[in-house]
């Protein structure tokens, strides 16, 4: 009590220093500072209850946790974005429906992720960045399901994690639509969910993490664009291969890459001679293609949805005999694998591609804030893209330790 009382007396005579010396001198404070002894807060906040209280409140303020949210959770704080940024705030009620308590605090927690179809390797990363993540927090065990691009199988996936009790749901949509229902079904049953890369219709969930797919496009429109005007193509032909249809990133990659192009005057109503489906699968776009390069064989640039299609695009045009130097081909995902779309850059088939992050870490380490510190999370976190030109694609390979990198 002794030491209590006298440390108390230190604490008082230099927060006095302080509120006295503000703003006037820096010089001595800060040894001051250094001199209170951080192991002791309690000490320190009990000392200036009754007499400072200005000074009490000054010097508490920055020890206060987070604000407490209503129904037992507590607002997230910027330090938890891990390089996102917030599209839609929290909602005020916490990430649950209401009427939901906050997760039953547990020795262990089991979490089901629905994964749209691993047979695609960027996929096969989102799962593989999820199981990586999730070894680091022992207390978490991971079920994948994989629903190999069939929307009632992931239905099915989902209903088949709701039965073996999991505390937490990641999903990564195949389509919007079908999907939409039975996320609400498990949000609504109290089960979080963190919807990963493809959004749903509406949303029943707790968080949506994803980059940004329309800057994404409209950053290859203007890149198509200007490689054009680089490379006197005038007229500027352009044949896109798209995505799934009902997964938002297919709509938002198109949407984007005309806003892009009209950004760098090109109107893409006249650019874009050729348009087709490919489901996001490199098998598909061969044939996609082959029919693109035949009826027009002077395709100056070729827009894949994502890099498998690109690269089936480029088997394509190769097979017809078109000389693929010739064309700039585009893609989004970047895989830092063998083959992935950073070695397709550094190897000169694909003429640029985009860092599409998975959100596997992110969403595993959100679910650790959301069960174990009942953290209220962000509705729309978006995470960070980069370019992969040419001229960067070593740098970025040698970021995330790409096979060529050096
Ligand atoms: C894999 C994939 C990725 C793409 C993402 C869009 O299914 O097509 O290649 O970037 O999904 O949702």
């Amino acid at each position: 009590m002794r030491t209590k009382m006298s440390f108390s007396l230190l604490v008082l005579i230099v927060l006095a220093m302080m509120v006295a010396g503000c703003g006037a001198q820096q010089a001595a404070p800060t040894a001051k500072v250094e001199a209170i002894p951080v192991e002791e807060p309690t000490a320190k906040v009990e000392a200036t209850t009754a007499t400072e209280p200005t000074a009490e409140a000054e010097a508490t303020t920055v020890e206060e946790p987070a604000a407490a949210e209503g129904g037992g959770w507590t607002m997230y704080s910027p330090d938890m974005l891990g390089g996102g940024t917030v599209l839609e705030d929290a909602r005020p009620a916490g990430p649950l429906p209401e009427g939901c308590a906050v997760p039953e605090v547990k020795d262990k927690y089991l979490i089901g992720m629905s994964q749209a179809n691993r047979a695609e390797p960027w996929r096969e990363a989102m799962d593989s960045q999820i199981e990586a993540a999730a070894q680091e927090y022992p207390n978490f065990e991971v079920i994948f399901q994989d629903a190999a691009q069939d929307n009632a199988d992931q239905v099915s996936d989902v209903e088949n994690l709701l039965t073996q009790g999991i505390d937490l749901l990641i999903i990564s949509p195949n389509e919007a639509a079908p999907l939409n229902e039975i996320v609400k079904e498990a949000w609504d049953s109290c089960v979080p969910v963190i919807v990963l890369d493809r959004n749903l219709v509406d949303p029943n969930y707790s968080m949506f993490i994803g980059a940004d797919n329309v800057a994404i496009g409209q950053a290859a429109g203007q890149y198509a664009a200007k490689w054009c005007a680089e490379n006197g193509r005038e007229p500027c032909e352009i044949a896109e291969i798209r995505g799934l249809e009902g997964a938002p990133p297919a709509k938002d990659r198109g949407d984007g890459f005309r806003t892009g192009l009209q950004d760098e005057g090109l109107d893409p109503e006249q650019a874009i001679i050729f348009s087709q489906n490919a489901d996001w699968l490199r098998e598909r776009a061969v044939p996609a293609a082959a029919a693109a390069f035949q009826a027009f064989p002077d395709v100056d640039v070729l827009y894949g949805h994502n890099d498998p299609m690109a690269e089936g695009a480029y088997i394509a045009a190769s097979d017809a005999g078109v000389n693929v130097a010739d064309i700039l081909f585009i893609g989004i995902d970047a895989l830092p694998t063998p083959d992935g779309g950073i070695m397709s850059v550094l190897e000169g088939r694909l003429g640029v591609t985009f860092v599409y992050p998975t959100g596997g870490r992110q969403a595993i380490e959100w679910a650790n804030l959301i069960l174990t510190q009942h953290v209220n999370p962000p509705l729309w976190v978006v995470l960070p893209f980069d370019t992969v030109s040419p001229d960067k694609a070593q740098e970025v390979c040698n970021t995330f330790n790409c096979p060529g990198a050096q």
